[in-house]
């Protein structure tokens, strides 16, 4: 059914998120390391090749001499600070298969926070995605390489509107997309991520779900379930750009390409796509389908990660670049682990409001 309502001042609430500061308190117990030789020379070369072997189709030998001193001083200071990499999807490809310990989706990057052993988690992701980690495992020390690193999305609701909202709509349960402050998970009975968000609209056996802040993923949902959805205005800044009138020209060209689309795009990218889901489920789906032409239809480093995975497989553009994403790279990584910043720590009383709606989600049965 389609979405009964969208509320929401969307009053351009995109700049930077909310940031948790440092007070330096990581620092003080880690201490700084010495900085390593970022030299290139023939034994780098020797050590990485087998990194870099895989990433050789989609990352050019001449940028590997830049690339490859960080990848091996930041993999001997992970050891030394017994620290963990998780990595978004979205994450350039050195980050993604040189550094990084896990990857996968919002979804796989919590679940892995929550069990993470070591002493520090460096989230290479963004804001939101480094809180949820804090969350989940206050005990540890999580890490993000850049404060400024947000989302669309997350800037365009805060708890006061969730409040609002819970006036407006007295006793209707608030499903919250991960992609949100820990103020507003704090606010919400229950997170979602792309991968469980009808699973989740649906455990509530609610005949009506308040699901913000992203108007698509509320329709996406809306259209597959009888739950009646009351909708926020919030966006993502990269999916919401794609259209369906540029898809269709490019199944006009080639009829046997296939269209893979992330649920944030607007309903006409999604009608025009073959497959729709979380970039985890986009991945699984071409690992399965192996198409000979794709159009991956969301953050443009997916396509060079899933491309370095599959060879065969030809991604045709349109892709459009996540700014905060790219605002991780390994000089940041290895200035996150040397002088243990930028710490993440949400206000515990926050955490333990926004805990309870993060592991309803986690500990809901599949
Ligand atoms: P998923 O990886 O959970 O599909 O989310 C996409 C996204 O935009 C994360 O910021
Ligand atoms: Fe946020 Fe969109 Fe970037 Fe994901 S891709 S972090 S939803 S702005």
């Amino acid at each position: 059914m389609p979405v009964v309502e969208t509320v929401g001042p969307l009053d351009e609430r995109r700049a930077a998120p909310s940031p948790a500061a440092s007070d330096g308190a990581a620092l003080r117990k880690f201490g700084a390391l010495p900085v390593p030789s970022l030299e290139w020379n023939a034994e780098v070369e020797r050590q990485t090749a087998r990194l870099y072997e895989r990433i050789k189709n989609v990352v050019p030998s001449v940028e590997w001499p830049f690339f490859a001193p960080y990848v091996k001083a930041i993999n001997a200071i992970k050891k030394e600070r017994n620290a963990v990499i998780l990595a978004h999807n979205y994450q350039t490809p050195e980050i993604y298969n040189c550094v990084a310990d896990f990857v996968g989706d919002s979804l796989q990057l919590a679940r892995e926070a929550a069990k993470a052993k070591a002493d520090v988690i460096v989230q290479c992701g963004v804001h939101f995605m480094a809180e949820t980690a804090n969350i989940l495992n206050p005990e540890k020390t999580v890490l993000i390489p850049d404060l400024e690193a947000g989302c669309s999305l997350a800037s365009a609701i805060t708890g006061e509107d969730v409040r609002m909202l819970r006036e407006r709509f007295p006793g209707v349960p608030v499903v919250t997309y991960v992609n949100t402050s820990a103020e507003v998970k704090a606010e919400s009975d229950i997170t979602c991520t792309s991968s469980n968000a009808l699973q989740v609209v649906e455990s509530l056996g609610s005949e009506r779900v308040i699901f913000v802040p992203d108007q698509y993923l509320a329709k996406y949902v809306a259209a597959q379930s009888k739950v009646k959805i009351i909708a926020w205005k919030g966006s993502c800044e990269v999916h919401e750009r794609f259209t369906g009138d540029e898809l269709e020209m490019i199944r006009a060209n080639d009829p046997s390409v296939q269209i893979v689309a992330h649920p944030e795009c607007p309903p006409d990218v999604i009608a025009a796509s073959d497959f729709t889901g979380s970039t985890a489920h986009m991945i699984d789906w071409l690992r399965k389908n192996r198409p000979k032409r794709v159009v991956l239809v969301t953050e443009c480093s997916m396509a060079d990660n899933v491309q370095a995975e599959l060879p065969d497989v030809e991604f045709t553009r349109p892709c459009n670049l996540c700014p905060h994403m790219k605002r991780i790279t390994l000089p940041k990584i290895l200035d996150s682990l040397l002088y243990t910043k930028e710490e993440i720590v949400v206000a515990p009383a926050v955490a333990e409001k926004a805990r309870r709606a993060v592991e309803r989600m986690i500990h809901l049965k599949s």
